[in-house]
């Protein structure tokens, strides 16, 4: 990654852009709540996983709970590998599975303690990321096409940035569950990160959802590719879900 790019910002009036785009009053688009389909996060995962097909690495979960999101990710995956016979992708999925280690937003620390998920296909990395994301997991892992962030709190997104940093190339993709909210923790951690690895993103999307937290502000979850000087492969088209998912059945 060059130094010399410009970290990642939200400017002013690109916020304001994108709310004047939106039903209700700026920043609020629970008063459109019934009037737009927002994308699902099975949707989101999915189109992350097929813009990051063509992209050489590996693909980790920072926060997997009971596996919800690790298996729409696995399975679009598998579906996907008619595409990419020879580039099979591994999977890692970090959590604790102790929950949520401080209060968040309304959700109280012990939030998302769970028995760990039976998830085949899938290496789970299993404790705090203070402890797991070591030097010796990174080798393991080796460079990531895609990283879904969904740990919610600031420390752990941190964490977890800090460590992904060597091993991201030009088109590694970062999926923020909940980039922006009413405690926007992924966004700060986010920005800060930009700015001090001098990291260049382009956002390729912002996507609403519904409010997690108790406030009417909708949720957006962001998605971000890595801008290198480097050229990425764009992936050749799909085709319709139906006839991938009957052909990745007979594969
Ligand atoms: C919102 S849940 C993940 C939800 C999951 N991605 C899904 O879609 O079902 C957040 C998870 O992050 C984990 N987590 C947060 N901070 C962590 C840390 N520092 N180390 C390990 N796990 C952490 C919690 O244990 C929790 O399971």
């Amino acid at each position: 990654m060059s130094s010399k790019l410009a970290p990642v910002t939200i400017p002013e009036r690109t916020s304001d852009f994108l709310n004047s785009l939106v039903v209700g009053e700026p920043g609020d688009w629970a008063t459109g709540k019934g009037h737009i389909a927002y994308p699902t996060r099975a949707q989101v995962l999915e189109m992350s996983v097929a813009i990051s097909r063509d992209v050489p690495g590996n693909i980790v979960e920072f926060g997997t709970w009971q596996g919800h999101s690790t298996r729409v990710i696995r399975d679009e995956l598998w579906n996907a590998r008619v595409w990419n016979p020879g580039r099979r992708k591994r999977i890692f999925a970090c959590d604790s599975f102790e929950g949520l280690a401080e209060d968040y937003e309304h959700l109280k620390a012990g939030t998302f303690k769970t028995a760990v998920p039976r998830l085949t296909g899938v290496r789970i990395v299993k404790g705090y990321f203070d402890d797991t994301l070591t030097p010796e997991l990174a080798k393991e892992v080796g460079t990531v096409s895609l990283a879904h962030l969904d740990a919610d709190l600031y420390s752990s997104t941190v964490t977890a940035l800090k460590w992904l940093t060597p091993l991201l190339r030009p088109g590694s993709l970062l999926l923020f569950d909940e980039l922006l909210g009413e405690d926007p923790a992924e966004m700060r951690a986010l920005t800060e990160w930009a700015d001090e690895t001098g990291t260049r993103l382009a956002l390729i999307g912002l996507f609403g959802r519904h409010p997690s937290g108790r406030g009417d502000m909708t949720d957006r979850r962001g998605l971000f590719q890595v801008v290198g000087e480097e050229k990425v492969r764009t992936p050749p088209p799909l085709l319709p879900t139906r006839l991938r998912r009957k052909i990745a059945s007979t594969w």
